[in-house]
């Protein structure tokens, strides 16, 4: 009898996984052959108004203009898609001259950059990366979703995935960091929190990866700059998280403004066809990023915008952003010839699919009456939420933090102690500073009338305040705690720089107060990137790596410097000791001639500088101390398709209840291809109480194992390899296994 249960319940799971199965593929046909049916319709002019997107921003009486020159474009069928246009009413307002006007009435898709929030902002992506919280990326990318169509767009030009190894380059702030396994899974999170499960439902938002790719590589880390690397660091580092967020259903992907070893980015159709459509099997469209198809002109690689336009699409960049040489030049490449009109078909399906499939079709307005989803208290909890798990402690000398509730006088100093814009980040279009809570508001919230709290802001970002300095020395010598928000608020596009020392201005505050003052001083960094921080942490008895944390900047500060939640962030990029080292990151080879300490010889080494970062990829403190122990591997041999199981014993050994980010690594140490020193393979975020250990177990195969030998395909080769499991990139349990023949 048991048996014949068994085989009828396991042929029911059968059935409905290939039922599902059946669906799906019935559902993939029934919406390509939808395309089939309205392509079959268009005329050559129609087909390539779905490749054009135009931006529709301002106001008065040029918006009013630009508004009516489009509207007469979009009744002839010649614009698919808009960038900027702000306002549900607006933007169902040009929906309906498209749906109801044009020939064929197919729906605009309305595109903006949601980044990091729509109204309720939160940190930047790399201090959200700082969390090494999936869950949490996931749903501060779903409530941006939320807020995002509320306010009647359905696509963000996001998640921006670029992997970078240096502080230079301004869009660092935009990004997950410097490691790919890390940035691919919070990739997959964002990709999942921004489309939702259903990808058609009313507050489901396409995703956008971003940009396509190897943006920061740029030499000098000055934005749009070359990139010239080889096919396995390509492949290695800058493509995994565009692989991840394809494997997450990500919609769109944007082709990006830098060259790759001698070819643009929006006309390569290595990167974007033989890679991306091909080895990913990527079936939504590309976008290109604003005029890139257009600046191809100034590469030196199109002789004029037809030749750019010509190149951008064979290449495969399916949507011009706003260049209009889409518009104007691909009908008659096609008439020439000059493109095969199977090119642009494809072109124009990919668009028609992400249409239907976001169900554009059937619900091409936005409702209107959704404005009471945005910015509720509910959403600002959590935003807070994800602003105190994104704050890194760097020091806490003699445990000063956290301070004891209360000291009787406070002094809080600095040029960002009361600024509301800096904490919005680069990417906030509909933030609002007046929605921010300074760290001065976070403070006196915290604190209420329990202390008393002196306020000077000592010197300006860049620039020095006649007096401010002194009158900072003077507020701190009388006050029992010091806490200085120190920073910057040069972040994102067009913002890299030469110097990444904090300005000068700051520097002396801080050694002027450290030199006059014994009270404690806290110091709080609110910033987009890291830096040689060597005189802060000099100068401070404790350091928080503050990054732009959004509207509940100042209340997340807060509760950390007050205890109220224990920091448990960690680094996603390395922290360089000083400029010179930069690219500076943990994943680095080995060399012939690595530096051994204290060893006569020639090695790769500064001989003014040290190798090693300032803090490494990893890295963050808490209030409690975690241990390690009971490291165990088994099998310790296996073969590569095998499977390796790595546990090892976490106990909070110290007063605080705490989270601990659990972080292994490992290094194939003989190969084909020389791996680097270390590799993160696997993390886990625990939370653990005064005194508690738990058992944390890994699982590791070929695919984590294995590197891109040659194109796409993961190769594992036999030989020994090192695992570490720990609290950072540099210290850890050490056991090694090894792969068979
Ligand atoms: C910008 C950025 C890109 C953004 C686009 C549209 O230049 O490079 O990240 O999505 O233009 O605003």
């Amino acid at each position: 009898m048991k048996k014949i249960l068994f085989f009828v319940i396991s042929s029911i799971i059968i059935l409905n996984f290939s039922l599902s199965e059946t669906q799906l593929n019935k559902k993939q046909s029934s919406v390509e052959k939808r395309i089939n049916k309205i392509l079959s319709k268009m005329t050559l002019e129609e087909k390539v108004g779905q490749l054009v997107q135009f931006s529709l921003s301002g106001s008065g009486k040029e918006y009013k203009e630009k508004k009516e020159k489009y509207l007469t474009l979009i009744r002839k069928g010649l614009i698919g898609s808009f960038i900027n246009v702000k306002g549900v009413k607006e933007r169902n307002s040009i929906q309906k001259v498209a749906v109801a006007e044009s020939r064929l009435g197919i729906p605009l898709i309305f595109g903006i950059d949601v980044i990091h929030g729509y109204r309720t902002i939160f940190p930047i992506p790399l201090a959200q990366a700082a969390s090494w919280d999936l869950e949490l990326v996931k749903k501060s990318a779903r409530i941006a979703a939320i807020e995002a169509t509320a306010g009647g767009i359905d696509w963000t030009f996001a998640p921006m995935i670029d992997i970078t190894r240096d502080p230079r380059w301004g869009r660092i702030a935009e990004g997950y960091g410097e490691d790919p396994f890390l940035a691919s899974r919070m990739s997959f999170a964002a990709v999942k929190g921004f489309q939702d499960e259903d990808i058609s439902s009313p507050t489901s938002l396409v995703a956008c990866l971003k940009h396509y790719v190897a943006y920061g590589a740029a030499i000098g880390g000055r934005d749009y700059n070359s990139v010239d690397i080889s096919e396995k660091t390509l492949r290695e580092i800058y493509l995994p998280p565009y692989e991840a967020g394809i494997k997450a259903g990500a919609l769109t992907v944007m082709s990006a403004f830098n060259s790759i070893n001698g070819i643009p980015a929006s006309a390569n159709s290595f990167t974007l066809r033989k890679i991306l459509k091909n080895e990913f099997s990527f079936k939504g469209f590309v976008v290109s990023d604003w005029e890139s198809i257009k600046e191809t002109i100034n590469h030196g690689f199109s002789k004029n915008e037809k030749d750019a336009a010509l190149k951008g699409l064979i290449a495969g960049v399916d949507m011009d952003m706003v260049s209009g040489v889409y518009l104007k030049y691909l009908p008659k490449l096609v008439r020439e010839g000059k493109i095969d009109e199977k090119i642009l078909n494809d072109s124009v399906k990919r668009v028609l699919r992400v249409k239907i499939l976001k169900g554009l079709f059937e619900n091409p307005y936005k409702n209107e009456k959704r404005a009471d989803e945005i910015l509720t208290n509910e959403k600002r909890n959590f935003e807070r939420k994800v602003a105190q798990r994104s704050i890194i402690l760097l020091k806490n000398k003699n445990n000063v933090l956290p301070l004891k509730k209360f000291p009787e006088k406070i002094a809080v100093i600095g040029p960002l102690a009361k600024d509301k814009k800096t904490p919005l980040g680069c990417w906030s279009l509909y933030g609002r500073s007046e929605d921010v809570i300074s760290a001065f508001e976070g403070i006196k919230n915290k604190v209420k009338n329990r202390a008393k709290i002196f306020y000077s802001k000592g010197s300006e970002i860049r620039g020095f305040i006649k007096g401010g300095i002194e009158e900072a020395v003077k507020i701190s010598k009388n006050a029992d705690i010091v806490l200085l928000f120190l920073g910057d608020n040069i972040s994102g596009e067009d913002a890299s720089l030469a110097h990444l020392k904090l300005p000068e201005p700051q520097l002396k505050l801080i050694r002027e107060i450290s030199k006059n003052t014994r009270s404690p001083i806290i110091t709080i960094i609110i910033d987009g990137r890291p830096r040689p921080i060597n005189s802060i942490i000099k100068y401070s008895d404790a350091v928080l790596l503050a990054w732009y944390l959004g509207i509940e900047s100042g209340n997340a500060i807060a509760d950390v410097l007050f205890g109220d939640y224990n920091p448990s962030a960690k680094l996603p990029v390395t922290i360089p000791r000083a400029i010179g080292q930069i690219p500076i990151y943990y994943n680095h080879e080995n060399t012939g001639r690595p530096l051994i300490k204290n060893k006569p010889g020639n090695f790769s080494r500064y001989r003014d500088e040290s190798n090693e970062p300032l803090f490494p990829f990893g890295f963050g403190l808490s209030y409690t101390k975690f241990s390690y122990s009971n490291l165990k591997i088994s099998p310790e041999k296996a073969h590569s398709n095998g499977k390796i199981k790595v546990s090892v014993k976490v106990k909070n050994t110290g007063n605080y209840d705490g989270e601990e980010i659990v972080e292994l690594y490992i290094r194939d140490l003989v190969s084909s291809i020389i791996r680097p020193v270390k590799e993160l393979k696997g993390f886990r975020k625990i939370k653990l109480k005064a005194g508690e250990s738990r058992v944390i177990s890994f699982i590791l195969d070929e695919k984590l194992l294995g590197f891109h030998y040659k194109g796409n395909n993961i190769t594992v080769e036999p030989g020994k390899f090192k695992v570490w499991v720990g609290p950072n990139s540099q210290e850890g349990l050490e056991g090694e296994f090894t792969i068979l023949e």
